[in-house]
């Protein structure tokens, strides 16, 4: 099948290679002639495992091409994806502009068939929108599809080669026929394609990050319940998990959730909701309550040293907003280094992938070190932000030969208490005892 993707960010890019990779003769368009460029030379734009060896295939045997003519690109295209940003408004609600300004664009060049699917996180009503903007040009021969992607950055090959579920929001026939031969090589081993309406199809995503994001932060605060009355939030997370009712993923507490869905997506749903005249309680906790959990560490920190940073310097480890990413947005590392910076400390870091968005996003706020063990040298804490692999046995002598004190803040919960303790470590985490 010939496929269009409009958009070639993460989910864009993702998508594409993809669908290529089944076999599809993919186009994907771009605004940006720099990445389209750097794309058809071979360069993959993002860093994302398992892309860049999927990439090169496809794009060698032909099957994956780039170009910022839009017109050119959806030439003899069956679908058409809209895999655009969607950046929050000031008042949280999700700007439409760049799909509805696509679709508007899209309006002047159908001129036969096509399905037009909806890839980006959008808010109940978008197919709506986009079916409005290119109808208001005299098209009819096409149908708009709200298609989610559940992409987990990092894993996002993996979850789109064999995801959960498909959810396909369409009250077309013929759309829902072409949808699903699409998706049929990536649900062999029988997951569903779940059909549904359109306005469903974009409530379920957002349903589904909101859910997730509260799971974490009913977590957080079992975990803040649990140093607060002497239990163990391992335990606890291990007692419920096992119930299948709640499960055992997205259990772990930590020092919150970042990174460019779950923020955004509750806040747009809360925001959504409110249009509707309905106040989502739950969900203006969970922002609540993950703003601070954001700083969870700071108070220990300032407990420990007597209330006083001036002065101490400190090593943090993880700045991406989870592992496996290079992505810093809403990332707690950048919380915590504000309030230390703010309360007159200084701060060495180290991340596997991240340093250079840091880098371009606060500069010499920060000193940067080659590697994990540099980064300790005359720090008197080692603080960690991100549970990246690399971090998770490290060389404790090492540690205990560069830090100025062996004391340890962890916001990742990577180690296990009794035997940081058995060397002599003051080690403080998430929910367990100290
Ligand atoms: C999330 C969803 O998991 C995807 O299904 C969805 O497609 C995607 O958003 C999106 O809307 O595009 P992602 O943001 O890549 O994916 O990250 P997750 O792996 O879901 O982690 C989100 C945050 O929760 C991270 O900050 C992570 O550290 C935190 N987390 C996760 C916890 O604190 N505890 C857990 O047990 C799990």
């Amino acid at each position: 099948m010939k496929i269009t993707v409009v958009g070639t960010g993460y989910v864009g890019l993702v998508t594409g290679t993809c669908f290529a990779e089944t076999g599809n003769n993919v186009t994907c368009v771009d605004i940006d002639a720099n990445k389209v460029k750097k794309l058809s030379s071979g360069q993959v734009t993002i860093y994302e495992p398992g892309l860049e060896k999927l990439f090169e295939r496809n794009l060698k045997e032909g099957r994956l091409h780039f170009t910022t003519d839009l017109a050119a690109g959806i030439k003899d295209a069956r679908i058409i994806f809209l895999a655009l940003p969607t950046p929050p408004g000031e008042d949280g609600s999700a700007d439409l502009s760049y799909i509805l300004n696509v679709s508007d664009h899209l309006g002047k060049l159908l001129t036969d068939y096509k399905v037009i699917v909806d890839k980006s996180t959008v808010p109940v009503g978008t197919a709506e929108k986009v079916y409005a903007a290119i109808a208001k040009h005299g098209v009819t021969e096409f149908d708009v599809v709200s298609n989610p992607e559940f992409l987990r950055e990092g894993v996002a090959v993996e979850d789109f080669m064999k995801p959960d579920r498909v959810v396909i929001g369409t009250s077309s026939e013929r759309a829902q026929k072409i949808m699903a031969e699409l998706y049929a090589p990536f649900v062999r081993q029988g997951n569903p394609i779940l059909f549904m309406d359109e306005k469903s199809a974009e409530l379920t995503k957002y349903a589904a990050n909101s859910f997730l994001a509260t799971k974490i932060t009913f977590m957080n605060e079992i975990a803040i319940l649990c140093e607060k009355l002497g239990a163990d939030v391992d335990m606890v997370r291990r007692g419920i998990g096992s119930d299948d009712r709640i499960g055992k993923r997205f259990l772990f507490p930590g020092i919150g959730y970042g990174g460019s869905c779950f923020p955004k997506d509750v806040q747009a749903l809360v925001k959504s909701s409110e249009e509707v005249d309905y106040e989502f309680k739950i969900l203006n906790a969970v922002t609540d309550v993950n703003e601070k959990q954001k700083l969870f560490l700071v108070p220990k920190i300032q407990a420990y040293f007597g209330g006083n940073l001036k002065g101490k310097h400190f090593a943090l480890w993880g700045l991406a907003f989870k592992p496996n990413t290079d992505d810093i947005r809403e990332a707690p590392a950048l919380y915590i280094i504000d309030a230390l910076v703010a309360a007159g400390a200084t701060i060495t870091v180290f991340d596997p992938e991240a340093m250079e968005n840091v880098k371009r996003v606060i500069g010499d706020k920060v000193e940067y070190a080659e590697h994990q063990y540099e980064c300790l040298q005359h720090a008197d804490a080692l603080i960690i932000a991100t549970e990246w692999s690399v971090f998770r046995t490290p060389d404790f002598d090492a540690i205990i030969n560069t830090l100025q004190n062996k004391v340890i803040f962890d916001g990742r919960n990577l180690f296990d208490v009794k035997r940081m303790q058995e060397q002599g470590f003051h080690y403080e985490s998430v929910g367990r005892q100290a």
